[in-house]
């Protein structure tokens, strides 16, 4: 039994490192760069620049089993011992079959065999085709329903794991690791072999049509509709009507890397994820279908169980309702994946102080502050709007939010799952009131006086007259929610940082500045106040 878990506090999951909370505060890196750990050697500067306490790397299947059943670990033990030399935790993305809804990261024996390792079946007949709805962009993936690759990709999953166990159970460097990267199909709902056919026309197994019938409560609007109006037994049709084609792939994708998950874990357990490429509103297909999407979540819920978290790549500008859809079923929110625009650094503070997240991590986070890519502008949907979409995060102010949250790590765990700890938004102006008991703060967020517009403001309640506010493009105002004192003095108002959870004061801000509270810039203060009649 691994140290490294998960459990549940006032109703909220929490990752747990060595029996203490851990929250990652994390950078994914470009998928090539954890190739060699000497070129990592400058990715880790860049880590450091940002405060990043943990890093998540790609480990590919090519590379751990380039020849069947031979193994090597070599690359895999470099890129640990350099995180620990670095002073930082891993998540590892095992890019086996799937990479990006395709099987790029395949070894060469698996690629070339299609005999045993069959192709998904786009069109009827086809293991290749071009996508007609994406620039005629060639696409190929390996079949869902392929038992051969199921096993050989679960193998050399389990072997890694029961490497990573062997080296790293003590030191618990590797606190995660991602099964797989954006599974789904594209272009089609479902797989169209003649065998895929058979099986979607044959009688959906008994066990899951009844979770399903039993599971509509939280599901998305059609799929909830489907899965309600639809026969309690028969084929994929009858029960799941119009949904049918992307349940029946969520069904076997989901078995597939639940089986690859629990033969990770049979040789070492620790937590695991499966990231998500969202659906933007279109056909199955249009995104990869079968994948983890919201529409998804209880297929995935029945289906792999040795998931612990489904985790939402997020690029899109509806940023925070992504965050409301996949913590709304109680599930923890784990982001590996999220742009590296000027909003970087206030929703990783919303994330913390608002969904009380397990995870944060900018993707390619390299490149942070330069000017965007082609790819990078596409990929945020920068708009031209919203100057703060076009703005790269800036490093410094990047790396003291982060190094901030860090050395609060123990505050800000400890209220996990309470109300003791809030956060608000400029991305959500409409909710700029945070109540803790006796006291109410009211946070302006976009006011004239306040140049920049990507304002947030997160408060933590120590005790019934103390808080910690971070505070960024904002003012705060404070009141009495207690009618029989309704009046509201400052007692003390300081600057200052935490080590290692310790509050260490800075300047005193009892005059002048605790008239003017707004802050421009980044700010950690500390207030005590106090309520009268
Ligand atoms: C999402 C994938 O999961 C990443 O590996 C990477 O390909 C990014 N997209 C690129 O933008």
């Amino acid at each position: 039994m691994s140290r490294i878990h998960i459990v549940e506090q006032n109703g909220k999951k929490m990752l747990m490192v060595g029996d203490k909370p851990f929250i990652m505060l994390s950078g994914e890196v470009h998928n090539s760069n954890s190739s060699s750990v000497e070129y990592m050697e400058q990715v880790y500067d860049k880590a450091d620049a940002l405060g990043l306490n943990s890093l998540l790397l790609p480990v590919t299947w090519e590379l751990i089993e380039p020849e069947e059943g031979k193994f090597d670990f070599s690359l895999v033990d470099g890129l640990i011992i350099q995180a620990r030399r670095r002073g930082k935790k891993l998540g590892l993305l095992w890019f086996g079959a799937w990479k990006n809804a395709q099987c790029y990261y395949a070894p060469e024996w698996v690629k070339t065999d299609l005999k045993r390792f069959k192709r998904a079946q786009v069109e009827k007949g086809k293991n290749f085709i071009r996508r007609k709805d994406f620039y005629g962009m060639p696409y190929t993936t390996l079949s869902y329903l392929c038992e051969e690759t199921k096993q050989a990709d679960a193998k050399a999953f389990s072997m890694l794991m029961k490497h990573i166990g062997e080296i790293d159970r003590e030191s618990q460097t590797v606190i995660m690791v991602q099964v797989e990267n954006e599974t789904g199909l594209m272009g089609t709902a479902r797989e169209n072999s003649n065998e895929a056919d058979a099986i979607f026309s044959a009688k959906v197994p008994n066990e899951f049509a009844s979770y399903m019938k039993q599971h509509t409560d939280t599901m998305v609007q059609d799929v909830k509709w489907e899965v309600e109006n639809g026969a309690h037994e028969g084929s994929w049709t009858e029960v799941f009507g119009n949904c049918a084609e992307e349940i029946f792939s969520a069904y076997y994708t989901a078995s597939y890397v639940n089986a690859v998950a629990k033969a990770g874990k049979r040789e070492y357990s620790i937590p695991m994820t499966a990231n998500c490429w969202l659906d933007k509103g279109g056909a199955p297909g249009t995104y990869p279908a079968g994948g983890p999407v919201s529409r998804m979540m209880e297929v995935w819920a029945c289906c792999a169980p040795n998931i612990d978290i489904i985790a939402p790549d997020i690029y899109v500008q509806n940023f925070l309702e992504i965050c409301d859809e996949y913590t709304r079923r109680n599930t923890p929110l784990f982001i590996p994946e999220c742009a590296t625009h000027s909003y970087a650094g206030p929703r990783e503070v919303y994330c913390i102080g608002h969904y009380h997240a397990l995870c944060y991590s900018p993707f390619g986070f390299e490149d942070m502050g330069q000017p965007f890519s082609a790819t990078q502008s596409y990929l945020f949907g920068v708009d031209v709007e919203d100057p703060a979409l076009k703005t790269p995060m800036n490093v410094e102010e990047y790396g003291w939010y982060t190094r901030t949250l860090h050395e609060m790590m123990p505050l800000l765990t400890e209220k996990y799952g309470t109300s003791d700890l809030q956060a608000v938004s400029c991305e959500r102006k409409e909710e700029d009131k945070m109540l803790f008991g006796t006291f109410g703060f009211q946070i302006a967020l976009d006011t004239p006086m306040i140049v920049r517009k990507d304002s947030v403001c997160m408060i933590l309640k120590e005790s019934e007259d103390t808080f910690y506010i971070l505070i960024h493009a904002a003012a705060f105002g404070y009141f009495s929610t207690d009618s029989d004192r309704p009046n509201v003095d400052v007692l003390a108002l300081e600057e200052g940082h935490f080590e290692n959870g310790i509050w260490i004061p800075g300047r005193r801000l009892n005059g002048d500045e605790v008239v003017n509270t707004m802050y421009q810039e980044p700010t950690l203060l500390k207030l005590k106040l106090f309520a009268y009649l």
